[in-house]
């Protein structure tokens, strides 16, 4: 740990020390990465369930910086079943993205590491682990395997290209081969078309910025399935749109991913967007998954204190309130994460026992699990 002055600040000597010891570990991390012609049984790996697409197991994603090390991600075990979504949620900060830059290897390198854990992708007749994984090995998984939808399209859609060019871009990375330039033009056509925008031969010569936002990430949906992914990340998709055009990208995203049967990760903030998309929800709050279950189990019997603050703090209509619930307090800091759970010291339903070791998992149905120790008189094994 970080020797730190009184006023709570870094020398710069000791900053220094910090970053020379980082790039020792993280130099380890992108060796490893970075190796060519690796034999593939060594990502190989299996799946626990063939029915499922993706498996985190005891993920950690920290990332080294001059101030310390970041415990993003730490600890973090779900499934994506194939052809379903799981819904992703939590506040701001807990790690749902870094959980899914993980397993598409798009962490901010070098200091973003994968440094423990297992995240398996199903490939159908194999499976990977992406941990492990190299460099040269995923860029033929993105894209192919798994995609991902951004927040903002503007900022990832290239200004200076047409949108044609872009998506042809795409196809011809990933699945040109053989395929003439007229074949490519036309499956690009075919894309456009198929995620809902009528003037498909227009917008294939517009520059981004010509189109509107929906528009935009319309576009960003056909790159994401140009290959037919088996998996689909989709990550605060329509954060950026408004109500009605949000409506449509989501039925559009299910219809698509009914098509093609694939899954989706669905990051959001919205409890409305996972209500009406998930079949299963996640709960995650400051790098760790504190509840998960089927969307049933979470919205009819919320179990964790945060889930319930969570559900509490919704509008709901018809129902008149003077001020909406807020969770009162702060997340712990992630570079120095206390050893007791880490909602304690926000949470109004604490017992005695809280102030023991991080709750472990219990189960509350084959699908229900919790992190609390108001459930421990439930425990049935871990
Ligand atoms: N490149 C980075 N360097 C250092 N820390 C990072 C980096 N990227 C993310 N983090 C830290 O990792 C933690 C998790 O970030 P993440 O982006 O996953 O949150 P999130 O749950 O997606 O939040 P939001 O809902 O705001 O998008 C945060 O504490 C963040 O500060
Ligand atoms: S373990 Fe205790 S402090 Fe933590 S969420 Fe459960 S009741 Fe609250
Ligand atoms: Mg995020």
């Amino acid at each position: 740990m970080a020797k730190k002055h009184p006023e709570g600040y870094l020398s710069a000597k000791e900053s220094r020390r910090i970053s020379r010891e980082n790039r020792k570990i993280t130099d380890q991390y992108e060796k490893q990465y970075k190796r060519k012609n690796v034999p593939e049984q060594e990502y190989l790996t299996q799946m626990h369930n063939p029915e499922n697409a993706v498996e985190f197991d005891n993920l950690h994603t920290y990332f080294f910086t001059d101030v310390g090390t970041v415990k993003s991600v730490d600890g973090v075990s779900f499934e994506v079943p194939i052809g379903k979504t799981v819904g992703v949620v939590g506040e701001s900060g807990c790690g749902k993205s870094v959980t899914s830059l993980s397993l598409m290897q798009l962490l901010q390198r070098p200091q973003g590491q994968i440094v423990d854990g297992q995240i398996r992708l199903n490939l159908g007749d194999k499976a990977y682990d992406i941990a492990k994984t190299p460099m040269e090995k995923m860029q033929k998984l993105r894209g192919n395997y798994m995609s991902m939808i951004f927040q903002e399209p503007m900022t990832s859609l290239n200004p200076v290209f047409r949108i044609g060019e872009q998506v042809e871009e795409v196809i011809e990375l990933h699945d040109g081969e053989g395929k003439s330039k007229e074949e490519i033009k036309a499956r690009t056509i075919e894309l456009l078309e198929m995620v809902g925008i009528a003037n498909s031969e227009g917008v294939y010569k517009m520059y981004p910025h010509e189109l509107s936002g929906g528009m935009r990430q319309r576009v960003m949906i056909a790159m994401a399935l140009a290959c037919n992914p088996k998996i689909i990340i989709a990550d605060e998709p329509t954060t950026a749109l408004d109500v009605t055009i949000q409506a449509q990208i989501l039925d559009l995203l299910r219809n698509l991913k009914n098509k093609i049967n694939s899954s989706i990760m669905l990051i959001t903030h919205d409890l409305g967007v996972i209500a009406e998309m998930a079949d299963y929800v996640v709960v995650m709050y400051a790098g760790r998954v504190v509840e998960k279950g089927t969307v049933q189990e979470i919205f009819a019997n919320p179990s964790h204190p945060y889930t319930i603050g969570l559900m509490a703090s919704k509008p709901v209509i018809g129902k008149k309130v003077d001020k909406l619930y807020s969770i009162p307090g702060k997340v712990p800091n992630p570079v120095n994460m206390p050893d007791y759970c880490y909602f304690r010291d926000r949470c109004e339903m604490r017992c005695p026992e809280c102030d023991g070791k991080y709750p472990c998992e219990i189960s509350l149905s084959e699908t229900h699990k919790v992190s609390c120790y108001r459930y421990y008189d439930k425990k049935e094994g871990k």
